[in-house]
């Protein structure tokens, strides 16, 4: 499984050289669906626009930060998602984290979460020299919990808190010990 940006594949857009008449309903039905591929391409693409701008930190909302946002593989299968933050903000701090995730729905209890946090955490520190990850997920989120304690999640806190439906558990990765670029700490 890896971790990466989705690079968008060029349509074979050239018609030229079909056989089918200009007049045939096959051709307009084909065209139909050309149609349809190109405007999905189009909204993929200002998609990944707009997460590149995201990494670059290229027209943030107030109160963002620049993030990198990630797709999960296996083979050519996306099964997940991650965003990783590049700084925290006081909202991060306390509640958000460096890293999210997400995986599939069907695609859930094979291990994929582990994975993707592990390949997140080292990218976090060997791409974006963040030493300390924090991971945060509810109180009662038992996958998120197993997922971050199997990656070396140090419990520093429980937030409570009258804005929180959900009690937050705060996690610190020591990401030195993830990563096998690091020097001696
Ligand atoms: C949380 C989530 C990412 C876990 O993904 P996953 O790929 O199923 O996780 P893994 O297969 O790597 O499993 C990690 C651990 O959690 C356990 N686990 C997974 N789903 C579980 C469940 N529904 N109940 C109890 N334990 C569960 C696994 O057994 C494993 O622990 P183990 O090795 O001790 O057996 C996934 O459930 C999800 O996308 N949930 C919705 C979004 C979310 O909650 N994201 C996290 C926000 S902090």
């Amino acid at each position: 499984m890896t971790v990466r940006e989705y690079a968008a594949t060029p349509i074979a857009a050239s018609r030229r050289g079909s056989r089918i008449p200009a007049r045939s309903p096959r051709r307009h039905t084909r065209g139909a669906k050309l149609s349809a591929r190109l405007r999905r391409r189009d909204a993929l693409r200002l998609l990944l626009e707009r997460l590149a701008a995201g990494a670059r930190g290229d027209s943030l909302p107030p109160g963002h930060v620049p993030s990198t946002f990630l797709f999960a593989f296996d083979a050519s299968r996306i099964v997940g998602r991650v965003s990783i933050r590049h700084a925290l903000n006081d909202f991060l701090l306390r509640i958000g984290g460096h890293v999210g995730y997400v995986v599939v729905p069907d695609c859930r209890r094979r291990g994929y979460a582990t994975e993707m946090l592990r390949l997140s955490v080292r990218l976090a520190h060997d791409q974006l020299g963040i030493n300390r990850v924090l991971v945060t997920c509810d109180h009662d989120n038992v996958a998120s919990i197993r997922t971050i304690e199997k990656n070396g999640g140090v419990l520093e806190n429980i937030v409570r808190a009258a804005d929180l439906d959900t009690p937050k558990r705060r996690y610190w990765i020591d990401a030195r010990l993830t990563s096998p670029t690091a020097g001696p700490s």
